[in-house]
């Protein structure tokens, strides 16, 4: 069975009392069994998340990383800096890294390289946006940002990635793709994965939807057969909030 996972985007949210105060509130959480859960702080609250969330069933992710290893990258942190503060798993080619910051396709499979090479799991976002759907052109559009992200890798590494598709046009807009629209576009990747790969692989890499998660529309989004889970990004930063969304499954 595909692993279950809700992950929140904390983006660029929460000072550092408040993120310990979030911590604090999610680990007093009852989260469902089954779910695997994460959170994606700022970089500079990471150690500390680490710290906070030892022994507690929730995973510490980074929003961004470098390519490079290491060397003259003002601002920049590096795959093994990461790991080397216990963060085992990265988002890697949100739409506002790919909007703001001109990330390519290119770009993004030299990160996801660098991440598979330090261990790290990789959340891989991407996603149509409203332009694109108007015309029709999401699914080539998906398919090409699946093809040029991530289809050099081998069957093998795909046990490192976990896929989450992110409507442009549904971020933080209250917007969410219809629960149909959902799992029309996640049947269509695992096609894609299959038409590469082959069928088991389609069928074991878990697809999370992204955009406008909230409590009441969850379950419905979740009940869809390609859809493993969510990238939660304004719900993440409310404990109960995030809670609610994990134990919609
Ligand atoms: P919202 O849930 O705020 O729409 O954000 C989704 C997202 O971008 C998660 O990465």
């Amino acid at each position: 069975m595909r692993k279950q996972i809700v992950a929140g985007n904390w983006k660029m949210n929460l000072n550092a009392a408040e993120s310990q105060e979030l911590i604090d509130a999610l680990k007093a959480q009852t989260f469902n069994d089954g779910v695997h859960v994460a959170i994606a702080t700022p970089y500079v609250h990471l150690a500390a998340a680490v710290d906070q969330t030892a022994g507690t069933s929730i995973d510490v992710a980074a929003q961004n990383m470098h390519q490079a290893a290491s060397g003259a990258y003002t601002g920049e942190v590096s795959a093994a800096m990461l790991e080397g503060i216990g963060v085992k798993t990265v988002i890697l080619g949100h739409s506002e890294r790919r909007a703001y910051f001109h990330e390519t396709d290119a770009l993004l499979a030299e990160k996801v390289n660098a991440a598979l090479e330090n261990d790290m799991h990789v959340i891989f976002c991407f996603g149509e946006e409203l332009e694109d759907r108007k015309s029709e052109a999401h699914f080539d559009l998906v398919t090409s940002q699946l093809t040029n992200g991530l289809f050099h890798l081998n069957a093998s590494q795909w046990a490192n990635i976990t896929l989450a598709y992110e409507p442009v046009w549904a971020i933080g807009t209250g917007e969410t793709a219809s629960p149909a629209q959902a799992q029309e576009m996640h049947a269509h990747i695992r096609a894609v994965l299959a038409a590469k790969y082959d069928d088991a692989l389609a069928q074991s890499v878990s697809v999370l939807y992204g955009g406008s998660v909230k409590p009441a529309n969850a379950k419905e989004i979740f009940a869809q057969t390609d859809v493993d889970g969510g990238l939660i990004g304004g719900a993440s930063l409310k404990a109960e909030d995030f809670a609610a969304i994990v134990n919609a499954f």
